[in-house]
């Protein structure tokens, strides 16, 4: 009798229950450990996805599980109507170790935007008058699902069927300092960015990109918001992106890495422009609750600089070796990342090798059609690296028009 693997029954079961709003791949998740992650009938399966860039020290980290469950015997959740210690130290962790001064919490990247886009309308109508209110934000640009993330999204492929969007936003090309100025009017009231935009493919901007938006935003009086949800949290190598570039926004807004895997988001802001909340402002039920703060204050006490550091050098492990293998073949068109971001550009449909890659029990993702983004684990190891290169390098030999060829000189 052949049994039924127990992935095929819950899938069955998931497909009827729950709402279509992905295409999930054929894999039912169930348990991890570091990088690998193990599905429910035992396969085991290299993790180069991380929930999409949120499991920043790998799944079930033993500190971070203490932490949550020493966390759970004594406190959940209480509202933002009384303080919590985690929230208190979190704050200070996100403030001391930036440019920030106050912090807000929520519950994701989107929720983040949103506060973010709230917070800068309502400085610059106090500040500069009531018609303040546009934000310029990028082509390409990913910012969340929600309506005002959405409307500042600069990807029309999510916002189809969702007119009308929320008025107020302008999108220019990204890496165009002069499109930016050439698109502000009295209305402006800030700039939204993704220091290296994540959803697009990896995209990192000229150097000085960033210092001449900053310049700009001065010279207009302009909110400078980066959106450092994907980038935030270590994943560049750095605990924010903007700091390879020594230029500090007013907002930041962050997600995903922050909690190691517990929704969390939070907005970070500079003192002046964050008095422009006041009670009633803003407010989350959830937001900042002790349990995802206390995985917070955990993950940032990892990410010390000596770990950063090392961040960087892993990160370079990977993509010296894709350039390497790239070298060899035609299908690795490019290879591009900061940290542990990385972009890879194929020659072929980056689905076919990421399907090809879960009978190799390697998990990989993908941005668009013919880009691949590696965001593993934070604390991944060089073994790991390698792993995951003979797993990619067998799957590119499995395409018949595969051309290896000896490096070029
Ligand atoms: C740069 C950026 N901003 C915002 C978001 C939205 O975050 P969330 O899915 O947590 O709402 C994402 C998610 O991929 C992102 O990459």
């Amino acid at each position: 009798m052949i049994l039924e693997r127990r992935s095929a029954s819950w899938m069955k079961k998931g497909d009827a229950v729950l709402m279509a709003t992905y295409n999930r791949f054929p894999l039912v998740l169930e348990k991890g450990q570091g990088a690998t992650i193990v599905d429910v009938d035992g396969e085991r399966y290299l993790d180069f996805v991380s929930g999409i860039a949120v499991n920043a020290l790998g799944h079930c980290n033993p500190h971070l599980v203490k932490v949550i469950t020493q966390q759970s015997k004594s406190l959940f959740h209480v509202s933002n109507l009384y303080y919590n210690v985690p929230q208190i130290k979190l704050a200070e962790l996100l403030t001391s170790r930036s440019f920030a001064d106050r912090a807000f919490f929520c519950n994701s990247g989107a929720e983040a935007n949103e506060a973010a886009i709230k917070l800068a309308r309502k400085y610059a109508k106090a500040s500069r008058g009531a018609d303040c209110f546009e934000i310029i934000a990028m082509n390409g640009a990913f910012h969340g699902r929600t309506l005002a993330a959405l409307s500042a999204t600069g990807q029309g492929k999510y916002q189809k069927g969702f007119e009308p969007l929320l008025p107020g936003f302008r999108h220019v090309p990204f890496d165009d300092p002069e499109a930016i100025e050439e698109a502000i009017t009295a209305r402006t009231a800030a700039v939204l960015l993704e220091p290296i935009q994540g959803e697009a493919g990896v995209r990192i901007p000229t150097k000085g990109y960033l210092a001449r938006v900053r310049k700009i935003c001065d010279a207009h009086r302009l909110v400078l918001i980066f959106d450092e949800v994907q980038t935030g949290i270590g994943r560049t190598g750095r605990l924010f992106a903007y700091e390879h570039e020594g230029v500090a926004p007013d907002i930041i807004t962050l997600a995903k890495g922050l909690g190691g895997g517990v929704p969390i988001g939070a907005m970070l802001a500079t003192e002046a422009v964050a008095q422009a909340f006041s009670p009633g402002s803003h407010a989350s039920t959830f937001g900042g609750n002790p349990l995802v703060c206390a995985a917070g204050v955990a993950v940032l006490g990892h990410l010390t600089e000596n770990f950063l550091k090392k961040v960087r050098e892993r990160g370079a492990y990977p993509i010296d070796r894709l350039a390497q293998l790239q070298k060899k073949t035609d299908l690795i068109k490019e290879v591009r990342g900061m940290g542990l971001l990385i972009g890879v550009d194929l020659a072929v449909p980056a689905l076919d090798i990421i399907k090809r890659g879960h009978q190799k029990s390697l998990l990989l993702n993908r941005t668009s059609d013919y880009t691949l983004r590696l965001i593993p684990p934070l604390n991944l190891r060089k073994a790991e690296v390698d792993k995951m290169m003979t797993l990619f390098t067998d799957i590119l030999m499995e395409f018949p028009d595969v051309e290896t060829r000896p490096p070029k000189s």
